[in-house]
Formats: structure tokens, C-alpha cells, sequence
């Protein structure tokens, strides 16, 4: 017999199902819940339904076209038609909103992002077109300047140096210009102080009081929003980076300061961004503030997720599912997702 530690250790190794559990004594068997499916499902916590998703959709002009984005396989830019067939498919799948992006002709992009303002740019033409054929679908839309500015920025540069202040007066004829085509949510993203407050009166003294406001309130200057740059056609323009009005990774406590601000001024609904690398902030602001909170599983997590997929690295379908419950776990309301229809469909089929 072996000694151990002064003990005796029994060297019979095979024991009758009853002679073990005896020796274990266990009265609170965790595994119990989890013999089954039907024992799995009934004791789960969170469920992902789509009512929870929010699909970002990217459009270029053209008639009839759909460009792949390289960096993000499975996503594509569309025309303003075809963003109509998505959002036509979002309606179906019950997704109850889509996120619009532009990719901006080059040619239309200079220094002060004006093509922001244009009443017919191509944000406010699909927010047309789908409005007039969907009009269940809710329609959020980035109030920001990168993807019109020839240097990629979010905001109006200076001598290097990006105008708080000036800026603000832009995004908020901006997002006037949104709302005046029909958008429902303004989503400012571009990280510039009092921009929620300045945006929320402008829209009331125009008689937009019930366009609602989702804050990017805590937004962080993150390497995972690249393919969304390859997407919009920032990445190769833009100058620098955007540490100076995006949040420090390295920063918690501040997150919750500019959720709250973000909230005295107005903010319906608060985003953090990006996703999965940020749980502990969704969770934070959920339990601080109680708001309508989202996460946005930005483009990075995408690529990273489907090209470990591509490679045979991982089980796409598995780790989409698997991330996005995460979201739920942590308290999010919602996600705004490249997987939303892929999830909708899973989801639909059961
Ligand atoms: C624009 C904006 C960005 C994203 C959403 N709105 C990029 C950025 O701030 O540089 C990123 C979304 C994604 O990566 O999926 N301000």
C-alpha cells in the first residue's frame, strides 16, 4: 500500500457505482442540469433570440452590385437595391434593425467631409429606398465624418489636431440630414465631447423628438475595427490614429464617466465598442446605469472568427453562436453583428 503524506492510499482503483459514490459523498451534483438537452435548456440563463441582433450593412452605388469585402468573407458592399433585398431579408429573419454604412466614392471625400451633409448622399438614399419598401425595419445610422473625409478621420483636422467643438456643428447637421431622410436611430460614433446633447436639441427644435439616440459612449481606439476601414475605404487614408478622441484600452472607470454623460445628455440607448475584448464594460455600464445597453462585435472579431473558421481552426457556426451568447451573459440588449442573418437563420431553424 502506498503511503502519502502520512496516509494510507487504497491501491483499488475499480469501485461499484455504489462503493464510489459512498466514498465521494456528494449530495449537490452540479452535472445533474446538464444530462440532457432538455435539462440544459430548461435551466439556461440567457438566450439569444433576434430580437437582439442588429445587422451593420455596407453600401456603394450602382445598380444591381455586391462587392466583396475582402477582410470580412461573407460580407459584401451593396447598392442601394440590394441593401433593400437585405433589409427585406432582415424583416423576414425578425431582425429588428440594420446598422448603415457608406463606402463614399473617393472622388466625393475632401478635407471637411461635406459629402456628410448632402441631403442625396448615399446613406440618406438607402434610408429612402428602405424605408419606402421595409418600413418595419428600424434603420440606425453613424453619425461620424470618416467615411467622408479624404484623411479618414471622424472629425475636422486642424493642423493635426482634430476640432472638438467645430466638429460637433457638423455631426449635428448631419445627423439632421439622417433624420430628415427617415432614420431612426442617430448613432454618433465619432467620440467628440457634448455631441449627444448638441445633436438631442438640434433634433428637437427641428420636431424630431422621436428619433431616438444610441451613443457610442464608450468607444475605444481598438486594432479590431480594420476590415470595417478595408470596408468603408478609410484604411488606406487615414493619417495616424485616433487615440486622441477614442478611448485608452487600458481605461474602465472612464467608460462609465462618458456613459453617464452620454446619458445627462440625452442618449436613449448606449453602445460599447468593440465587443468581446470589452465585456467588462458592458457589464460595468449594464449594472451602473440600467440603460438599453448594445455591444458592437465590431469587424475584427468578425475576420478573426471566420478566418480561424476558413482555416478549419475552429467551428464557425459553434464560436459565432458561443460569442454572441457571451454578450447576452454580460447584460448586453443587444449586438450589432456582421453574423446577424447567418445567426437569424440558425436561430429561425432551430
Ligand atoms: C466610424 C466607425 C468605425 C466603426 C463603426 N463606426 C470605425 C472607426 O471608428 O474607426 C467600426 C465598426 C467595425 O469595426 O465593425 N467612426
Amino acid at each position: 500500500m502506498a503511503i502519502k503524506f502520512g496516509r494510507p492510499i487504497e491501491s483499488r482503483t475499480r469501485f461499484t457505482p455504489v462503493e464510489a459514490a459512498q466514498r465521494l459523498d456528494l449530495t449537490v451534483r452540479m452535472r445533474r442540469n446538464r444530462r440532457s438537452e432538455w435539462a440544459r435548456r430548461m435551466v439556461r440563463e440567457h438566450v439569444l433570440t433576434t430580437d437582439d441582433l442588429i445587422w451593420p450593412l455596407f453600401v456603394m452605388d450602382g445598380d444591381n452590385a455586391r462587392a466583396p469585402v475582402a477582410s470580412m468573407p461573407g460580407v459584401e458592399r451593396l447598392s442601394v437595391d440590394q441593401a433593400v433585398r437585405e433589409a427585406e431579408r432582415a424583416a423576414k429573419l425578425s431582425i429588428p434593425c440594420v446598422a448603415l454604412f457608406p463606402y463614399t466614392d473617393p472622388k466625393l471625400r475632401d478635407e471637411a467631409g461635406s459629402e456628410a451633409l448632402n441631403p442625396d448622399n448615399l446613406v440618406c438614399r438607402a434610408i429612402g429606398a428602405i424605408k419606402k419598401e421595409v418600413p418595419n425595419v428600424g434603420i440606425l445610422c453613424d453619425v461620424a465624418l470618416d467615411p467622408f473625409t479624404s484623411h479618414g478621420h471622424d472629425g475636422l483636422l486642424r493642423d493635426g489636431v482634430i476640432l472638438n467643438d467645430e466638429t460637433v456643428a457638423v455631426l449635428v447637421r448631419q445627423a439632421l440630414v439622417q433624420a430628415e431622410a427617415g432614420c431612426d436611430i442617430i448613432a454618433p460614433s465619432d467620440m467628440m465631447d457634448g455631441r449627444v446633447g448638441a445633436i438631442r436639441k438640434a433634433l428637437d427644435s427641428a420636431n424630431f423628438t422621436d428619433v431616438s439616440i444610441m451613443s457610442y459612449a464608450a468607444k475605444y481606439a481598438s486594432a479590431f475595427y480594420g476590415p470595417f476601414r478595408d470596408a468603408v475605404g478609410s484604411s488606406k487614408t487615414l493619417t495616424g490614429d485616433k487615440r486622441t478622441y477614442q478611448m485608452d484600452p487600458g481605461n474602465s472607470d472612464e467608460a462609465l464617466r462618458e456613459v453617464a454623460l452620454d446619458i445627462e445628455e440625452g442618449a436613449d440607448m448606449i453602445m460599447v465598442k468593440p465587443g468581446l475584448p470589452y465585456l467588462d464594460i458592458v457589464q460595468r455600464v449594464k449594472e451602473a446605469f440600467g440603460m438599453p445597453t448594445f455591444a458592437y462585435q465590431v469587424s475584427g472579431e468578425y475576420a478573426m472568427i471566420m478566418a480561424a473558421a476558413q482555416n478549419g481552426w475552429l467551428d464557425g457556426e459553434r464560436a459565432m453562436l458561443e460569442s454572441l451568447i457571451a454578450f447576452k451573459r454580460a447584460g448586453a440588449d443587444g449586438v450589432l453583428t456582421y453574423f446577424a442573418p447567418r445567426v437569424a437563420e440558425k436561430l429561425k431553424a432551430g
